[in-house]
C-alpha cells in the first residue's frame, strides 16, 4: 500500500490498517490480504492464486498468519520489508506451496510455530536472506519437514535462535539447513532439535556454543570459514546422531574440557587455528581423526583424547605443547603392525618433558618433526628425545623415539668436538650424524641415515 500518495487525513487509517496485515479487509472475492497489499502481486489471480511477489520498498510492516495466502500459492517471495514478522502456523495450511524467499528485511522475527508444515507440504526450498535482525524462537521451524527441503539462511548481521528454534520431524528424507554469513551470540542448548542430514555452517561468527549447542540429531556438521570463539562443555557432542565433521579454514577459540567429544565416525580439522585446547578438549571416539594444515597456539596435557582406528596430524604447528598433550592419543587393533597414528610434518615451538610422549601401546609414524631446541641444550640427543618423550634412561628407545631423534637431529646440536665426518657437509638436517656418540646410543647408524635421507627437508 503506498500510503504516501494519500491524503493526510486517510494517511493514517492507511496506516492503522495496513499496520496488520489485515484480514478486516475481506471482501467476498478477496479474502486473502495478500490480495489487498499493494506491494504485492497475486498471479494470476487471487482466487487461482499461483505466485506471490511482494516488493515493499521498506515501506511496510507487514504480518504474516494462517490464511493469508490462497491455498493454490505454489511460491512465495517478499523483499525489501521494513518489519516482518511471522505468526503461527502462517504457512501451515498451503499444500501446494514449494518455494518461500523472503529477502532484504530489516527486521524479522519468527514466532513460535510461525515455520510449521504438515506432513502433506510441498516445501522444497525456504530462503531468508539479507536480513539486519532476525530473531528466530522456539519452535520457529516445526511440525514435519519432508522432501529433501533445503533451508537456507545467509546475510545475517544478528541472528537470534533459541532453545529448540529448529524443532521439525522429517521422514523419509531429512533436509538440509545452511547459515551463512551471519553473526550469532550463543548457540543456545538443543537450538538445532531437528532431524537435519547437513548442517552446514559457512562465514559465521559465533560467540559461544554451550552443552548441546549442536545436539539434537543432526548427522553431518560442517563449518566453513566460521569464527567460533568458545566452545563449552558438550558444545558439540557425537553421543546422538553425528556421524560427521568437518571444520576448515576457521577459527575455534576456546575449546573448553569435553567442547568436542562423544563417538563421532569422522573428523576432519583442515586450516584452522584452535587458540586453547583444554584437556580433554577433544575427547572422542572415531573411526578416523584427520587434522591438517592447523595451527593451535596451546595444547594441554591430555588435550587429545582420542581413541582412533587412524589419526593423522599433517602440517600441524603448534607454539605450545604441553607435556602428555599427545599421550592420550590412542588407536584400536589392527591385525598387521603398521603404524595407524601419522604424523607427518609437526612444528612446535615451545616444548617440554613428555610433549611428544605417546601410549606405549600405540605404533606411531612420526615424519618431518621440528621443534624448539631447548636453552641449555640437553646432551647428547637421545638424552633431550628421552625427556621429550618420557622415556626413562634405562628402556631402549622405541621405533618412535629412534625416529624422532633421527629429524630432530641439527648438525650445530650437541656436536662433539671431534666429530667431523663427511657426511656432515651433506644434507642440512640429516647430516649431523656423529652427534650421537653417547653410551647410551642404541640406534643402528644407516637406519637412521636413511630416515634422514627420507625424512630431511625436500624442495616441494
Ligand atoms: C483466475 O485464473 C484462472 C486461471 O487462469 C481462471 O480459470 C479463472 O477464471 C480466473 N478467475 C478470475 C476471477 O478471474
Ligand atoms: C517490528 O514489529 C514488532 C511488532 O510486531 C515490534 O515489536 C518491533 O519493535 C518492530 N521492530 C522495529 C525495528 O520496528
Ligand atoms: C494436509 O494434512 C493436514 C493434517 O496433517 C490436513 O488437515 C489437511 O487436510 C491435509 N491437506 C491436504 C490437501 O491433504
Ligand atoms: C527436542 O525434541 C524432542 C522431540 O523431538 C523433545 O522431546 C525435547 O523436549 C526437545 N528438547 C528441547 C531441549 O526442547
Ligand atoms: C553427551 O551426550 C550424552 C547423551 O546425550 C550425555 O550423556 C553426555 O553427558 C553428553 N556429554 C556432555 C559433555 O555434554
Ligand atoms: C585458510 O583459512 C584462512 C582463514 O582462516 C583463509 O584465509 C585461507 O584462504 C585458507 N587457506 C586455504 C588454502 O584454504
Ligand atoms: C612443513 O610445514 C611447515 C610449516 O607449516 C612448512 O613451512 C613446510 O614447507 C612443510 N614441509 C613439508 C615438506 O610439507
Ligand atoms: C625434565 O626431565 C628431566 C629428566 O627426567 C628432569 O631432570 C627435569 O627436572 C625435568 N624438568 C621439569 C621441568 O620437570
Ligand atoms: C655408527 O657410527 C659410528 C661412528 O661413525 C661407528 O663407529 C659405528 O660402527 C656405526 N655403527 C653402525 C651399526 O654402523
Amino acid at each position: 500500500m503506498a500510503a504516501g500518495r494519500h491524503l493526510p487525513g486517510l494517511l493514517l487509517v492507511y496506516l492503522v490498517m495496513s499496520a496488520v496485515f489485515s484480514t478486516a479487509y475481506r471482501s467476498s472475492e478477496e479474502k486473502y490480504s495478500v490480495c489487498n497489499t499493494r506491494c504485492c502481486k497475486v498471479e494470476p489471480n487471487c482466487s487461482a492464486a499461483l505466485h506471490v511477489a511482494c516488493r515493499c520498498h521498506f515501506a511496510k510492516r507487514v504480518v504474516l498468519r494462517d490464511g493469508d495466502f490462497p491455498p493454490s500459492v505454489e511460491t512465495i517471495y517478499f523483499y525489501g520489508v521494513r518489519n516482518l514478522t511471522i505468526t503461527e502456523n502462517a504457512l501451515l495450511n498451503l499444500p501446494s506451496l514449494t518455494r518461500v524467499e523472503l529477502r532484504q528485511i530489516e527486521w524479522m522475527k519468527v514466532l513460535s510455530n510461525g515455520l510449521a508444515l504438515n506432513s502433506n507440504s510441498s516445501l522444497a526450498f525456504l530462503a531468508i536472506d539479507s536480513v539486519r535482525d532476525m530473531k528466530l524462537e522456539a519452535d520457529a521451524f516445526s511440525g514435519h519437514w519432508d522432501t529433501e527441503a533445503k533451508l537456507r539462511i545467509g546475510y545475517v548481521s544478528s541472528l537470534v535462535l533459541s532453545q529448540n528454534t529448529f524443532s521439525f520431524q522429517s521422514s523419509p528424507h531429512i533436509p538440509s539447513l545452511v547459515i551463512e554469513h551471519a553473526t550469532l551470540r550463543d548457540i543456545e542448548p538443543m537450538a538445532f532439535n531437528a532431524s537435519l542430514e547437513f548442517l552446514t555452517l559457512k562465514d559465521v561468527e559465533i560467540k559461544m556454543c554451550r552443552r548441546n549447542g549442536f545436539g539434537g540429531s543432526i548427522q553431518a556438521l560442517s563449518m566453513d570459514r566460521v569464527d567460533l570463539n568458545e566452545l563449552r562443555e558438550g558444545c558439540i557432542n557425537g553421543s546422538g546422531s553425528l556421524r560427521r565433521l568437518s571444520v576448515s579454514n576457521s577459527r575455534l577459540g576456546v575449546i573448553r574440557n569435553r567442547g568436542i567429544c562423544g563417538s563421532i565416525p569422522t573428523v576432519t580439522i583442515r586450516n584452522c587455528s584452535v587458540s586453547l585446547l583444554q584437556p580433554n578438549g577433544l575427547q572422542l571416539r572415531t573411526a578416523k581423526l584427520d587434522i591438517y594444515s592447523s595451527k593451535f597456539t596451546s595444547i594441554m596435557t591430555r588435550g587429545l583424547n582420542v581413541l582412533a582406528n587412524q589419526i593423522y596430524l599433517r602440517k600441524m604447528v603448534v607454539d605450545t605443547l604441553h607435556g602428555h598433550a599427545l599421550k592420550a592419543l590412542r588407536t584400536t587393533e589392527n591385525e598387521n603392525d603398521s603404524p595407524s597414528i601419522h604424523i607427518l610434518n609437526l612444528t612446535v615451538q615451545h616444548t617440554y618433558n613428555g610433549s611428544l610422549a605417546f601410549d606405549p601401546e600405540t605404533n606411531v609414524e612420526v615424519v618431518h618433526l621440528s621443534v624448539d631446541v631447548w636453552e641449555p641444550q640437553v646432551c647428547p640427543l637421545e638424552r633431550w628425545v628421552r625427556q621429550l618423550t618420557d622415556t626413562s634412561e634405562k628402556a631402549p628407545l622405541g621405533p618412535t623415539q629412534k625416529q624422532m631423534q633421527t629429524q630432530l637431529r641439527r648438525h650445530w646440536l650437541c656436536k662433539e668436538p671431534s666429530s667431523t665426518t663427511p657426511a656432515a657437509a651433506g644434507a642440512k638436517d640429516g647430516g649431523g650424524e656423529s652427534a650421537e656418540q653417547d653410551p647410551h646410543a642404541t640406534g643402528d647408524n644407516s637406519t637412521c641415515d636413511d630416515q634422514a635421507g627420507s625424512g630431511g627437508k625436500k624442495d616441494r
